[in-house]
């Protein structure tokens, strides 16, 4: 079959990043550019990501599972970066054989990913019910789940594969978080947290390995490999809006790390971006709409959490956001989607920078309040006016769409290698 991918893969390794803040259409690309690789791993987050992606009349949410799942034969790894919720892990799995889709044998976990407890989310639930700023997590046990693996309490899957001392280690775990939880005055039930914890761990020992190993040598034997991320950059611990992030790093430096084999090894970056912004959860977004906009985008975009059916805020495309992406992630490409979204506006707008205490400036900042008093700087294009949905090379688009996406890549510095034009996975334009 000929190549989809035009110029997105470049090279052997590419890594797909979100450049905003989650949700960007991730799952959709990579369910894409998983045509033309050999194997996908995930490399960081859990199951507070959720990743859509439609192929014929199958619409599949993955939480945990990689999204090139849907490709018979593609390997598809979770990375050492990744936290592991084993119930879900499976259910997954499970719900995918009721579809007819059977990854039994081409799924694998890194022995060294941590595994997210009921605790865990007990923890993170019972943390967001005390706190006065709420960060607005998933409720996935996210937080908590990475604490205890750089506290160097957490279990891996490793340590579940060793039967005979993981009991006592997981009640070391309740032991620990019960303590937590009466200090946050919570009583959840943890009772069968053990069992809970086993009961699925035979099915581990066929999936089990090592993540690293298998990329090195796919690499070596001249295959190609899609590194996924989950959330965004602007959700990353370190380089997003902190606090209010989830807490991995989601950025691609962390693909590495996330997977178990080196920087040099990747090749290429492909940056997920919306035509617009959103945001779940908590915590500024510069470029909102006011309300009345906010809703029509959203209606337009069916803009609703995939994993907490929550709504999301939605504002205009922020370049400066975009261009801190490029750099942090070292973007040698960018994946515009959705922009079948915007067809029906008249104008639209792009903000290209932040005036901060009465300073233009251009760097996303650092500081969350700072960040909160940003008032976009906009630049207004025309709209287009003209559907979308059926484009498969720029030449089909109307030229306003054209030059919007001339303008981002323009700013953002980064050549646009793929656009987005709706959920199906034909619904897309490489460039070559
Ligand atoms: P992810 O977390 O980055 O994988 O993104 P989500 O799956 O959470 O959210 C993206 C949503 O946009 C999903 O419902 C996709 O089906 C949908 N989507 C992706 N690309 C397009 C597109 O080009 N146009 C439209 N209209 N929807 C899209
Ligand atoms: P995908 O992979 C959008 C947000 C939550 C919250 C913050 C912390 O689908 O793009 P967490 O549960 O991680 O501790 O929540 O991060 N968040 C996401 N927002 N897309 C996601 O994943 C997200 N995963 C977490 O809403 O604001
Ligand atoms: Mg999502």
């Amino acid at each position: 079959m000929a190549s989809v991918h035009g110029s997105a893969l470049d090279g052997s390794c590419t890594v797909v990043v979100g450049c905003q803040w989650g949700d960007e259409g991730k799952g959709k690309i990579v369910d894409v550019l998983a045509g033309d690789v050999d194997v996908i791993a995930r490399y960081q987050g859990g199951a507070n990501a959720g990743h859509t992606v439609h192929v014929g009349d199958q619409h599949i949410v993955l939480h945990q599972v990689p999204s090139g799942v849907l490709h018979p034969r593609k390997r598809c790894l979770l990375g050492n970066g990744v936290v592991l919720d084993v119930a879900q892990f499976f259910g997954e799995l499970d719900d995918l054989a009721e579809r007819g889709i059977d990854p039994g044998g081409r799924i694998g976990i890194s022995t060294r990913a941590h595994i997210v407890f009921p605790y865990h989310k007990a923890l993170d639930l019972a943390a967001e019910d005390a706190a006065r700023d709420k960060i607005g997590t998933t409720g996935r046990g996210i937080g908590p789940a990475y604490e205890a693996k750089t506290g160097r309490r957490g279990l891996r899957v490793a340590d579940l594969l060793e039967r005979g001392s993981v009991v006592d280690k997981v009640i070391r775990g309740v032991e620990w978080a019960r303590a937590r939880l009466r200090e946050l005055r919570a009583d959840p039930d943890l009772a069968g947290t053990v069992e809970e914890a086993l009961k699925l761990s035979h099915r581990l020992p066929a999936v089990a390995t090592d993540v690293g190993d298998e990329i090195a040598r796919a690499l070596k034997e001249g295959k190609r490999v899609l590194l996924e991320g989950a959330q965004g950059t602007a959700l990353d611990v370190d380089h997003g809006s902190y606090p209010y992030v989830t807490s991995s790093n989601t950025t691609a430096g962390a693909a590495a790390v996330g997977t178990g084999i080196g920087p040099t090894a990747i090749d290429s970056v492909v940056g997920v971006v919306k035509a617009y912004t959103t945001r779940v959860g908590n915590g500024p977004l510069p470029t909102a709409f006011d309300d009345e906009m906010d809703k029509v985008v959203r209606e337009l975009g069916a803009e609703f959490g995939a994993t907490t059916g929550r709504p999301r805020r939605c504002g205009w495309f922020d370049a400066v956001l975009a261009s801190y992406s490029a750099r942090v992630n070292g973007l040698t490409g960018i994946a515009v989607t959705k922009l079948d979204v915007l067809d029906t506006l008249p104008e639209l707008k792009i903000a290209t920078g932040y005036r901060i205490e009465g300073l233009v400036q251009s760097l996303f900042p650092a500081g969350v309040r700072e960040l909160e008093g940003a008032e976009p700087v906009y630049e207004t294009l025309p709209g287009w006016q003209t559907p979308t949905t059926g484009a498969r090379a720029m030449s089909d688009l109307p030229a306003n769409a054209r030059a919007y996406l001339q303008r981002i890549e323009d700013l953002v510095e980064t050549p646009v290698v793929m656009v987005s034009v709706g959920t199906r996975r034909s619904q897309v334009i490489c460039r070559q």
